[in-house]
């Protein structure tokens, strides 16, 4: 029953894939730098279930939100729970680039993934470093053919950069969750987690001139969970449905006390629902610039959102977003998986 349920699923996602190719629609090749991560797992799903638009190259992981063996088995667990053990998973960084490494465990739970039983995947890690995966794909990629989508902090890049800086020739753009400008922090007053766990890294992607968007706490933080948004969710009726809802009933709850907000955000999700369907979201080119000083402001972003410096405008900075629309598209491809 099983094996018939799995091999219906394949069949789905390939008739997706058929249909794709017969309309001549263009599939984005993407890698996913990822510290799961509660959200980072409802990111994965979400891309994992959309491969029409998604070419989930593979996974790489980084040190962030836990430790980087579970943030490593944590994506091999999003990777089993959508059927796709096909998309291989590489490790990178165990710590950011200078400074000493945080985590949240207080908010994503000891093992990383708050309201799921957590358990060893049957398929392990890709063989070889993440950074190097970066770097050989990179340089062997058509010209500006691969997007990233940066859900953590981003380390893995910027050591990929550091090391081989002509690997930019490779890269179409990158979509970071991360920032935050008009929100205020999460991490501390003024610096959200990401950035904040290694603003050095986000300095050196941004300097390398890739074509960047922030997708900011600015906007994660308008795209809130209810009760209602929920249900949707369970009402799936099928495995992933029952994950995603048991993680973020979870998740949230921190947050909801924290900010009185009437709902928690799903933060990496949105970067890839931006990639999905960027009209649900608008936000306008900025100057970007990140605080690595030591004080107050360390981790901190700041965006000339009105130009008032003049400067050059290096990132697309997204504000705002249609949350009923992002939970619409999550609960359709969540509803494709198990
Ligand atoms: C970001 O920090 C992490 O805790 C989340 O996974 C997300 O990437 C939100 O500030
Ligand atoms: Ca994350």
């Amino acid at each position: 029953m099983l094996y018939l349920k799995r091999l219906i699923r394949s069949a789905m996602l390939l008739s997706i894939l058929a249909a794709t190719t017969v309309y001549g629609a263009q599939t984005r090749d993407l890698i996913i730098d990822t510290d799961p991560g509660a959200d980072d797992v409802v990111a994965l799903l979400l891309a994992l279930a959309s491969p029409e638009e998604l070419n989930v190259l593979a996974i790489t992981t980084v040190a962030g939100n836990v430790r980087l063996d579970k943030t490593s088995r944590n994506a091999r667990l999003a990777r089993e729970w959508a059927g796709r053990e096909d998309v291989p998973v590489y490790a990178g960084a165990p710590k950011p680039l200078v400074r000493t490494p945080i985590y949240a465990e207080n908010i994503h739970g000891q093992e990383g993934l708050p309201g799921v039983t957590v358990h060893e995947p049957a398929k392990g890690l890709a063989e070889g470093d993440a950074v190097d995966y970066l770097i050989n794909t990179l340089r062997k990629a058509s010209p500006h053919s691969v997007t990233i989508a940066m859900l953590g902090p981003q380390t893995n890049l910027a050591l990929a950069l550091i090391q081989a800086p002509e690997i930019t020739q490779g890269i179409k753009e990158v979509v970071v969750m991360g920032g935050a400008h008009f929100n205020g922090g999460n991490i501390t007053p003024t610096a959200e987690f990401n950035l904040f766990a290694d603003p050095h890294a986000a300095q050196v992607v941004l300097a390398s001139g890739v074509k960047l968007t922030y997708v900011p706490l600015d906007v994660t933080h308008k795209i809130l969970t209810s009760e209602q948004r929920l249900k949707q969710i369970e009402a799936l009726n099928n495995g992933a449905g029952k994950l995603v809802k048991g993680i973020l009933d979870e998740y949230v709850k921190a947050d909801m006390v924290h900010y009185g907000l009437p709902g928690g955000p799903v933060h990496d999700a949105s970067v890839i629902a931006w990639l999905l369907k960027p009209e649900l979201f608008s936000g306008r080119q900025v100057n970007l610039v990140i605080d690595s000083r030591d004080g107050p402001t360390f981790g901190q972003t700041i965006a000339d959102w009105y130009g008032t410096l003049g400067h050059d405008k290096n990132v697309f900075w997204v504000e705002n977003g249609d949350a009923q629309g992002f939970f619409d598209l999550l609960s359709q491809r969540l509803a494709r998986l198990k």
